[in-house]
């Protein structure tokens, strides 16, 4: 038997202000594009914003259904929307912002496991780290320096 532990490094920023100006601006484009977000079910806004090597920022917000499985989350928007149009830039940053009907949200809301999953094929693909940041409403940002950071031990197409 062998034990082996996993280790992450994970930066708390206290609030946008402390990000450096391109992941600042990103983090604005995130925050903006939560009003659009088709929430009618959860009331949930999230938004996602992709820097592209080009300098060009994808975004996406969640868009809910009746048939509530088949919504999907602002990442998986914002990602598949930049390697649909824009398959051959690298993506060099995420930014993700969520707010809630319900409750303002002072604390950062990590990225479901699925869209950890979506994104990391699109790091592996390019070869370079995908960096992320996510906040709530207001408040602390978390940044990672690469996906797998989310994402220990995932499946990927070596298994295949
Ligand atoms: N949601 C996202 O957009 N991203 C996540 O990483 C987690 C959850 C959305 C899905 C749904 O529309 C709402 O938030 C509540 O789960």
């Amino acid at each position: 038997m062998k034990k082996f532990e996993i280790n992450t490094e994970i930066t708390s920023y206290d609030g946008v202000e402390e990000l450096s100006a391109p992941i600042r601006a990103l983090m604005k484009k995130a925050i903006e594009a939560k009003s659009s977000a088709y929430a009618p079910y959860s009331k949930f806004r999230v938004g996602a914003a992709i820097l592209l090597e080009n300098g060009q920022i994808i975004t996406g917000n969640n868009q809910e259904n009746a048939a509530y499985p088949s919504g999907i989350c602002a990442e998986r928007v914002a990602v598949w929307h930049a390697s649909s149009q824009y398959p051959n830039q690298q993506m060099k940053a995420i930014a993700i912002a969520a707010s809630s009907a319900s409750q303002q949200l002072s604390e950062p809301i990590a990225p479901c496991g699925a869209c950890r999953q979506a994104l990391s094929e699109y790091e592996l693909k390019q070869g370079a780290k995908l960096p992320v940041y996510f906040m709530g409403e207001v408040g602390k940002v978390i940044g990672v320096q690469s996906v797998m950071d989310l994402l220990p031990m995932a499946f990927d197409k070596s298994f295949l």
